[in-house]
């Protein structure tokens, strides 16, 4: 069978080649200089995706390391903390304050909804919090929940470390970690940047780092200690645990390739796309599962129309040579899922488009045939 398919899911997404070949390339010493200014130079372009002068860091793990760093070195035992939940990936904020010792209050919308700003301001008016969480795209239903307003807030009626999941925004939707307030952003190395899974992104602020000095008790995680790795992202010639040396040489192409087709120009490429996805799922009278007004650039999940089975669905499209998932937790089963972001490019949308439209039809739904893809091109004016 043939390996060639086109991976649709919301991540990992499909690795550039230059990406591929340089994690293929020989593998050197984590203490090599050429190693250690490739590391420097990483770290440096991170900066620039994240949109910020604060510390950056880059450790052997997934997007959820990030969020366990971010969370288990803002929190003490006792800590009252904001999680705000609009779907899966929120929940996980939950948990990991939880397991931290912190005190979770919930502020918890239905699937397919924002997080509206103001319901945040009311949490911070009526309680002291020492953390508020915020999932930037809730990959479970596609969602865009406003983060800048939300830091905006955030930074008004509290004393409060602001942390924002972007593990499916970072590179393909607008973050700015320094003007938006951000504490603490996470991220991962498989969605938007483009990269294979295994690299856990973080940017911490200053008021984090200090925090590291005035704490009562040491974060209890050691192998996601800001304090054990800060040394290292200030001088990659350090050491504290073995870096992932091919994963840097990938990331560092990675990152290049997001730079040099400039971060504005990417987002807008997001953009398009994604108005072009929906404007297909629109024509085959499909319903999305987020609110349109805060509808994601990076990810799209959608209803089944009646009689249509998800395995069924999803096996045929991958006959057709394309991978999309299926929607999560309470949705299981209703929809799927399609992730449009890192390189993809205006060829991946209709041929998904086109392979979604094929096996719709071929499962026995009525809809104007073709319309999906005439709805989409009509988009896109390149
Ligand atoms: C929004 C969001 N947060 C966190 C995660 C967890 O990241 P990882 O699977 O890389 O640990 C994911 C994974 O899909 C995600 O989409």
């Amino acid at each position: 069978m043939s390996e060639r398919e086109l991976l649709m899911i919301p991540g990992p997404t499909n690795v550039d080649p230059a990406v591929l070949r340089a994690l293929s390339k020989t593998t050197t010493s984590h203490t090599s200089p050429e190693f250690v200014r490739i590391f420097r130079e990483t770290l440096d372009n991170l900066k620039k995706v994240f949109m910020t002068n604060n510390e950056v860091f880059v450790i052997s793990g997934s997007g959820t390391l990030a969020l366990e760093m971010a969370v288990a070195n803002i929190v003490e035992p006792g800590d009252k903390i904001l999680n705000t939940v609009s779907g899966f990936f929120g929940n996980c904020f939950v948990e990991i304050s939880k397991v931290h010792g912190a005190v979770p209050e919930v502020l918890e919308v239905p699937w397919g909804k924002s997080i509206k700003p103001e319901l945040v301001r009311n949490a911070l008016e009526a309680d002291d919090y020492k953390a508020v969480t915020v999932t930037h795209v809730e990959t479970s239903t596609g969602v865009a929940n406003p983060i800048r307003e939300i830091g905006e807030v955030v930074k008004k009626h509290s004393d409060a470390f602001y942390i924002v999941d972007t593990v499916c925004s970072l590179g393909g939707m607008e973050v700015r970690v320094d003007d938006w307030h951000i504490d603490a952003c996470a991220s991962g190395s498989q969605k938007c940047i483009g990269v294979p899974p295994g690299l856990a992104l973080l940017s911490v602020s200053n008021a984090v780092l200090s925090l590291m000095e005035t704490r009562k008790t040491p974060a209890r995680f050691w192998y996601g200690g800001l304090g054990n790795w800060l040394p290292v992202m200030r001088d990659p010639s350090k050491y504290f645990a073995t870096p992932p040396v091919n994963m840097v040489y990938a990331i560092s192409e990675a990152l290049k390739l997001i730079l040099n087709e400039g971060l504005e120009k990417g987002f807008n490429r997001h953009h398009i796309l994604a108005e072009a996805f929906r404007a297909a799922v629109d024509a085959l009278n499909l319903k999305l599962v987020a609110d349109r007004e805060s509808a994601a650039d990076t990810v799209t999940a959608a209803y089944y129309p009646d009689n249509i089975e998800d395995g069924a669905f999803r096996s045929k499209v991958k006959q057709n040579g394309i991978v999309v998932a299926s929607t999560l937790g309470p949705l299981k089963g209703k929809g799927f899922r399609v992730g449009h972001m890192g390189n993809v490019n205006l060829n991946d949308i209709m041929s998904t488009v086109g392979a979604i439209e094929t096996t719709l039809r071929y499962l026995g739904y009525g809809f104007d045939y073709g319309a999906g893809l005439k709805a989409a091109q009509e988009k896109v004016i390149c």
